[in-house]
């Protein structure tokens, strides 16, 4: 499976880690639909690490979900995912154990492929914890996207080995459409921030097909749930939101979509926001202005129809902070009698034509994002 544009859904892991269950599932479909984010183009409902019994059929060598979370089968859940127009997305690892203990598919990898096939899966997110020592991870990695293409169901593979063994190198040679590039997300400002700024030189391997995936999103979370930590404000998760669009990263939402608040879900179905994200040239943006350690930047990106996305960042804690972008630093010189006329992403308000430069003053923690069009001045 050969995704276009970032993949866009929903994963349990980081609102409900262990407590999942079919009713929860159906649920959080219905829930997609009536809110609205089907609509915006959330469409895979991936179950994570936990759904599966602890240890395989000891006759037909199979995984088997749990009874008790799934009382009616994964196929079942599958059909009813189906049935509301999403796709699909199940949990396995490449170890001899996924990271919460359950079987894991090392030298299972074609007949887990089959499985996944036959309860109807489109999606595979494929962990890496207990890897047997001095096997390849590459490999292993090979060895799904292999066992998957010859199920006979288009199922797209979603590695996740946090960005080790030079992931980046290899990962789109395997046919994987996406790969987790760092640790664990915790709801709170400093994990997401950290996790953004330790991929600023990796993003350029992003692209149609195969995408830098910096974990699901806590936005919405609250603190609440199995990564709760702290939880963030509105406006970080405003930040973390515009990031991960902003740099064209998979957008996975983590927080429970059956009570998301107006706040979140306007900020999460936010069209100027989105249309950034799937932007279809999917080019990698570029710092147009280094400040602070990249924590007050200036970011720049291409986009389709002549259009450019602009982003000012405040990752620090710093109040008094002014940020200056002259627009030489995008390839727009003054002497070429072009500016931009600029509108805000966040409220779609048309801020007028800005020419030479722009300026930018910033809370703590907060952002600015642009969509900007170049004009005669
Ligand atoms: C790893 C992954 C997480 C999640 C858990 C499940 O830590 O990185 O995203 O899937 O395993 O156990």
């Amino acid at each position: 499976m050969f995704p276009k544009t970032p993949p866009m859904g929903f994963n349990t892991w980081n609102t409900f880690g262990e407590n999942i269950s079919d009713e929860m599932i159906r649920q959080t479909a219905d829930a997609m639909v009536e809110k609205g984010l089907q609509a915006a183009g959330y469409e895979y409902l991936v179950i994570d690490d936990c759904w599966s019994k602890r240890q395989r059929d000891p006759v037909t060598d199979k995984i088997v979900p749990d009874p008790v979370k799934f009382p009616n089968g994964m196929k079942a859940v599958s059909d009813y995912v189906h049935e509301k127009g999403l796709k699909f997305g199940m949990y396995s690892c490449v170890g001899v154990r996924t990271c919460a203990d359950y079987p894991g598919s090392f030298d299972h990898e074609f007949l887990d492929a089959a499985t996944f096939a036959e309860y109807g899966a489109d999606y595979l997110k494929y962990d890496y914890c207990y890897r047997p020592d001095k096997t390849n991870g590459e490999l292993l990695y090979r060895k799904m996207s292999m066992a998957l293409k010859a199920s006979g169901r288009d199922i797209l593979l979603s590695a996740c080995n946090w960005g080790c063994d030079d992931v980046h190198r290899w990962i789109r040679s395997t046919g994987a459409g996406l790969y987790r590039s760092t640790g664990d997300i915790i709801d709170n400002f400093v994990s997401f921030r950290d996790i953004f700024l330790s991929q600023l030189d990796n993003f350029v391997y992003s692209a149609p097909g195969c995408f830098n995936d910096m974990d699901m999103l806590t936005v919405g979370m609250y603190s609440r749930g199995n990564v709760g930590s702290t939880g963030c404000t509105d406006l970080e998760y405003r930040t973390q939101f515009s990031l991960w669009c902003m740099f064209g990263i998979p957008l996975m939402l983590g927080c429970d979509v059956r009570d998301i608040n107006d706040v979140t879900l306007k900020l999460v179905t936010n069209p100027n926001l989105l249309r950034i994200n799937q932007d279809i040239e999917c080019r990698p943006p570029f710092i147009a202005r280094e400040c602070d350690n990249n924590r007050r930047n200036a970011y720049g990106r291409v986009l389709s129809d002549n259009e450019l996305a602009i982003m000012f960042t405040n990752l620090s804690d710093d109040r008094d902070t002014s940020l200056w972008l002259p627009f030489e630093n995008l390839g727009l010189p003054i002497a070429s009698g072009k500016g931009l006329r600029v509108r805000d992403a966040f409220t779609g308000e048309d801020k007028g034509v800005f020419k030479e430069y722009m300026k930018q003053a910033l809370e703590p923690h907060d952002c600015a994002v642009y969509i900007a069009q170049i004009v005669d001045v």
